[in-house]
């Protein structure tokens, strides 16, 4: 299978392209290298998985870009992590938070549905259950009390998610927060 990782220079998407590499897929990286952090970290990350595993630097913003790039390249499924995350910098940038983690998750799953790709991950956030006093969390909670822009853009990105879920021939599995699976069938 050719999993298309986006975020795959950062933390977890970089450790994420090792694993599927190691289990004998295929992954290929997507990632704009921005200065939320020193950029030259991630290009650390993979430098030794980049002779395996394609980079396409590319911001999720440019939806013409983020198609272009579907429309030449096949892949089976997405595992979409890039992200502005963090609470804290979310209160100080908020509509730089809602263009990455809103429209650029809204550009990757239409560009999915068009080329028809139907296997997608969304990495959501433990921020979406806020200032919720009950632990441990459950993915029945209903999510009502969420403090955050970044945690506000997570909720988003997770009921896109669903939508085309139901929508569309498209499973979707949203972590850590809700499981949307099976075209049809909304929330679980
Ligand atoms: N690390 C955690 O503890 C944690 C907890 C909960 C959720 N998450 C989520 O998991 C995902 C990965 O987190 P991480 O810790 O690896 O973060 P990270 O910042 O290390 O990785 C995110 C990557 O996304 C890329 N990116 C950001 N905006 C982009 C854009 N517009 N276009 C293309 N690429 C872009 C960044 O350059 C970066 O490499 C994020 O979605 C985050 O919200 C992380």
């Amino acid at each position: 299978m050719r999993i298309l990782v986006t975020g795959g220079a950062g933390f977890i998407g970089s450790h994420l392209v090792e694993k599927l590499l190691a289990e004998g897929h295929e992954a290929a990286i997507l990632d704009d290298f921005n200065d939320f952090y020193d950029p030259q970290i991630k290009r650390s990350n993979i430098a030794g998985l980049q002779k395996n595993a394609p980079v396409f630097q590319i911001d999720l913003r440019d939806n013409n870009a983020v198609r272009a790039l579907f429309h030449r390249e096949k892949f089976d499924a997405i595992a979409h992590l890039a992200a502005r995350a963090g609470v804290r910098p979310s209160i100080a940038q908020p509509l730089l938070y809602y263009d990455t983690n809103v429209n650029g998750s809204l550009h990757l799953l239409e560009a999915a549905r068009i080329v028809g790709i139907e296997r997608f991950i969304f990495a959501s956030s433990s921020s979406v259950y806020g200032i919720c006093k009950k632990v441990p969390f459950s993915e029945d909670f209903h999510l009502t009390q969420t403090i955050s822009p970044y945690a506000a853009t997570k909720i988003a990105g997770e009921f896109l998610c669903s939508t085309f879920s139901h929508l569309y021939q498209m499973q979707v599995v949203a972590l850590p927060s809700s499981q949307f699976t099976d075209h049809g069938s909304g929330p679980i």
